[in-house]
C-alpha cells in the first residue's frame, strides 16, 4: 500500500493499524519523542504558525502538501517508498538472490549497527541547530531551517520504525538511546564526531546542510540498494526529503556570496582578499566564506570512516550497504578481483595506490561525494564570474585537517602538502576562521522578522517555496 493513513496517531503507509505490537511500541516512544522534541529541538517558536510541507504520499510527483502548523503539531510519520515486486540483491555475495523482508539472523548485528548510526544523525542535527531560529537572517531561511528539523526528526521516526518493527526488544532499547545521547555532550555525545560540533550561525547552517546532509545522500543512496528491503525503502523515500535540505544549504551559501558581490560592485571594491572593506557594509568577505568551507568540508570526509575497511567491505559482501547509486554501476557488483584507486600516504606523500576494491568502498563513496561537491562549488564560482571577480572558492585537499582515515596522522595544508605540526599550526589561521572571523559572523547574527525583508548579509532567494511571493509570511510568530 502507499496511501498514508492521516487519521492514524502516527501517519503511516505500512498498515500500522494491523501490527498491534509494534502500534503500542511506536505509541510508547511518541511522548518520549516530543519531551526530546520539546526540551532539545528549536528554541522558541513552538507556539508560532509555520509553513511547512508534509509528505502525504510517496509519489514523486505530488508527495507533499503545503500548510500553517504549530511544529509540535506536525505529523511525523512512518513512509516507505513502494516494495518492488521479484526485487533481488544486487551486490556482495547474495547476489541474485530474493531481497530479505526479515532481518538475515547472521547480518543482525551488522544491520542494527548500519540503522542506530543513520538514524543517531538525524536528531543530533535538530540538537545543534536548535538556537538558529533566534537569529533568522528572514522568515523564508527560519521557515526552511524549521522544514529540516521536522525532516530531521521524521528521520529518526524512520529509524525507529526499523529498530521497534524488526530488532525486538534491543531494538526498541536502542530507540530508547537514540533519544537519550546528545549532540555535544561530555557524558553521552552523538555517536559521530561532525554531530557533535556546533552549528552556531547561520553560514556555518548552510555549509552543514551543503556539506553535512551532502553525506547523508551519500549514505542514504547506499543503503537505498540493500538487500533488507524495508530498509531500502526507507531510505529511498528519505531521499526525496534530503534534496531539499542540501538546496536550503547550497542556495542559502550561493546568497551570502551574491550579498558580497553586490556590495564590493556598489562600492568599487576590488581585491577579494580586503575583508575590512566588505565588512564595513555589513557582509562577509570571500576569504572568510573558503575558510568556512575548509572547515565543514574536513569534518565531513570524517563522516565517510577509514578509506580502508574490513566493516565496509563486510557489509557490501553481506549486501546490506552498497556503493554510490550501487545498481547503475557497470561491474560485477561483487568486486572479488577488482581493484580501486586510493590516495594513501605513501614516504610522507600523497600517492594513488591500487587496493582491492572491497577494501575500499568507503573510499569509493568519499570520491563520489567529492565529486558531487565539486558541482556546488561550480554553481557557487558562477555567481563570482558572473560579477566579474577575479575569486574562485575550491575544496580544500581530502588530507587537510584530518581526524579519520589515511590522513590521520600527518598535518597537511589545503593543497596537500604535508607539513610539520609546528608549521601546520603557525599558518592555520590561513585556512581555517580565526576567532576573531566566527566572533564578526556572530555579530551579523540579527533576526530579520518583517516578511521579505533579508538581514545585511544575504541576499534574497530568486523564487519563494511553493511559489509564494516575495513578502509572503512563512512563520506566523507567536504573540
Ligand atoms: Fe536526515
Ligand atoms: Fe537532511
Amino acid at each position: 500500500m502507499s496511501e498514508v493513513d492521516y487519521t492514524a496517531l502516527i501517519p503511516n503507509n505500512v498498515d500500522l493499524a494491523s501490527d498491534a505490537q509494534l502500534k503500542r511500541a511506536l505509541e510508547a516512544w511518541y511522548p518520549k519523542y516530543i519531551d526530546w522534541w520539546k526540551s532539545k529541538g528549536p528554541v522558541g517558536f513552538q507556539d508560532s504558525e509555520v509553513y511547512l510541507r508534509t509528505a502525504v504520499g510517496v509519489d514523486a510527483e505530488g508527495w507533499a502538501k503545503f500548510g500553517y502548523v504549530k511544529m509540535p503539531e506536525y505529523r511525523w510519520g512512518i513512509l516507505l517508498a513502494p516494495q518492488e515486486a521479484g526485487r533481488t540483491i544486487a551486490f556482495g555475495q547474495h547476489k541474485g538472490e530474493p531481497v530479505w523482508q526479515d532481518v538475515p539472523g547472521e547480518y543482525r548485528a551488522m544491520l542494527r549497527r548500519l540503522v542506530v548510526i543513520q538514524g543517531d544523525t538525524e536528531p543530533a542535527s535538530v540538537e545543534q541547530q536548535r538556537f538558529l531560529g533566534q537569529t533568522a537572517p528572514s522568515l523564508y531561511d527560519m521557515r526552511n531551517l524549521f522544514q529540516v528539523n521536522v525532516e530531521e526528526g521524521r528521520h529518526l521516526w524512520a529509524m525507529v520504525y526499523l529498530l521497534q518493527k524488526y530488532f525486538g526488544r534491543d531494538g526498541r532499547e536502542e530507540a530508547e538511546d537514540l533519544l537519550k545521547r546528545t549532540s555535544g555532550d561530555a557524558d553521552k555525545p552523538r555517536i559521530l564526531g561532525a554531530f557533535n560540533e556546533a552549528t552556531p550561525d547561520w553560514l556555518s547552517f548552510f555549509m552543514f546542510t551543503t556539506f553535512t546532509d551532502r553525506d547523508g545522500k551519500m549514505q542514504l543512496e547506499s543503503l537505498a540498494s540493500s538487500g533488507f528491503d524495508p530498509l531500502a525503502r526507507t531510505t529511498r523515500f528519505m531521499l526525496t526529503e534530503e534534496g531539499h535540505h542540501m538546496f536550503v544549504g547550497r542556495t542559502g551559501v550561493e546568497r551570502v556570496i551574491q550579498q558580497t558581490c553586490e556590495v564590493m560592485t556598489e562600492n568599487g571594491i576590488t581585491d577579494p582578499t580586503d575583508k575590512e572593506a566588505v565588512r564595513k557594509h555589513g557582509a562577509i568577505d570571500l576569504a572568510t566564506m573558503q575558510k568556512k568551507i575548509n572547515f565543514h568540508y574536513s569534518v565531513t570526509l570524517d563522516l565517510f570512516g577509514a578509506e580502508i575497511s574490513t566493516n565496509a567491505a563486510n557489509s557490501f559482501n553481506a549486501g546490506l550497504k552498497g556503493r554510490f547509486r550501487e545498481v547503475r554501476i557497470d561491474d560485477d557488483h561483487q568486486l572479488e578481483n577488482d581493484t580501486y584507486p586510493v590516495a594513501r600516504v605513501v614516504d610522507g606523500e600523497v600517492q594513488i595506490v591500487d587496493t582491492p576494491a572491497l577494501s575500499a568502498i568507503n573510499a569509493r563513496l568519499c570520491d563520489d561525494y567529492m565529486d558531487d561537491c565539486e558541482k556546488v562549488m561550480k554553481r557557487w564560482n558562477r555567481v563570482l564570474q558572473t560579477h566579474g571577480l577575479d575569486y574562485s572558492l575550491s575544496l580544500p585537499h581530502r588530507a587537510f585537517r584530518r581526524a579519520v582515515g589515511e590522513f590521520s596522522d600527518v598535518y597537511a595544508t589545503v593543497a596537500g602538502e604535508i607539513v610539520s605540526e609546528t608549521e601546520w599550526h603557525e599558518r592555520k589561521d590561513e585556512w581555517l576562521a580565526s576567532d576573531a572571523d566566527l566572533e564578526y559572523i556572530l555579530s551579523l547574527m540579527q533576526s530579520e522578522t518583517s516578511p521579505g525583508k533579508y538581514a545585511s548579509w544575504i541576499a534574497a532567494p530568486r523564487a519563494g517555496i511553493n511559489g509564494q511571493p516575495g513578502d509572503f509570511e512563512y512563520v506566523k510568530l507567536a504573540a
